[in-house]
């Protein structure tokens, strides 16, 4: 079959199914031209809990459908990958959270949403990273305990210096790989081009950024922008996507290493199989798992 009689067929069944596809916007461009939508986890999640569906196909990793099936419980929610995961939402495990909680008593525990549900039963705030800096400034709590991204905990603290933080080591292994002497060789290569950055990637790094925001925010930044080139420093997936909504702009990536594994393990034919029901992994959670984990996301919700 040829990509477009497969994304066809896609189309065809999800209709047929009544089955929403929802693409995380480091998808590859031919999954994200067959989703319903494309964009960051928790806002794909709450546009998933609006629509009647009755199947959602997550196109992103593990903790991504477990935010969808928390927001949509009624809902048969599908990763399209089974072996999708998170290295850095794997990174700490319940029982060592609650350790830490110990070692830091009167802080508020604040979670990334890139963490596994079980994680999320210990948080009392969940935030993402276009939301962080709002939701931890209207936190009443001058002590933040932030998991597992030390290094967006970083940019946070930077943004907040009046509060007191906590950091565990963590973050994303491929964020990571974006070293200064990458954005360093990358701006010398295109003088004129703005640098557009991830707050996952190291401090060092991300000092060296124009503009730091999320995956959407940085496409959102790109488009609007009367600039005419840029040096991507996130997943570089979404380079492809800025070249095809902005033809007359240039984007470089400012690693070439920056390609997240987990995010490049769904195939435009692993989503045909989950829409014709032979692939993908339901996501099952306890009631009492998904009770627990929520609160930390409704406080979030009304933080914001
Ligand atoms: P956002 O899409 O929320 O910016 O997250 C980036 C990321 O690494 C997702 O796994
Ligand atoms: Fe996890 Fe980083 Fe990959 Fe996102 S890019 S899924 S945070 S490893």
């Amino acid at each position: 079959m040829t990509t477009r009689e497969i994304q066809d067929e896609i189309i065809r069944l999800k209709k047929e199914k009544n089955i929403c596809v929802l693409a995380h916007a480091y998808m590859t461009r031919d999954i994200c031209e067959v989703a319903d939508f494309v964009g960051d986890s928790f806002g794909l999640s709450e546009q998933a809990a609006k629509g009647d569906a009755e199947t959602v196909i997550m196109c992103g990793v593990r903790f991504m459908a477990e935010t969808c099936k928390l927001l949509s419980p009624q809902k048969k929610v599908i990763l399209s990958s089974p072996i999708a995961g998170c290295p850095m939402a794997e990174q700490i495990e319940k029982d060592e959270l609650i350790a830490l909680k110990e070692t830091y008593p009167g802080y508020t525990t604040v979670c990334y949403i890139n963490t596994t549900t079980d994680l999320k039963t210990e948080c009392d705030v969940c935030v993402t990273s276009s939301s962080a800096v709002k939701i931890i400034k209207n936190i009443d709590n001058d002590k933040i305990l932030f998991v597992p991204d030390c290094n967006l905990g970083d940019f946070v603290k930077s943004q907040i210096p009046e509060k007191q933080f906590a950091f565990v080591r963590g973050g994303c292994p491929t964020h990571l790989r974006i070293s200064v002497k990458d954005v360093e060789a990358a701006k010398a290569a295109h003088p004129d081009a703005l640098i557009l950055m991830h707050p996952e990637c190291h401090p060092r790094v991300a000092a060296l950024a124009d503009f730091l925001g999320s995956t959407t925010g940085i496409m959102a930044y790109a488009e609007k922008s009367e600039h005419k080139e840029f040096l991507i420093g996130t997943e570089n997936s979404i380079i492809q996507h800025l070249q095809f909504a902005c033809p007359d702009k240039s984007f470089y990536p400012v690693s070439k290493d920056c390609v997240c594994h987990n995010m490049r393990a769904t195939t435009l034919v692993d989503v045909l199989n989950c829409v014709n029901g032979t692939s993908g992994e339901e996501i099952t959670l306890s009631e009492e798992t998904m009770a627990k984990a929520r609160r930390c996301i409704d406080e979030m919700l009304r933080l914001g």
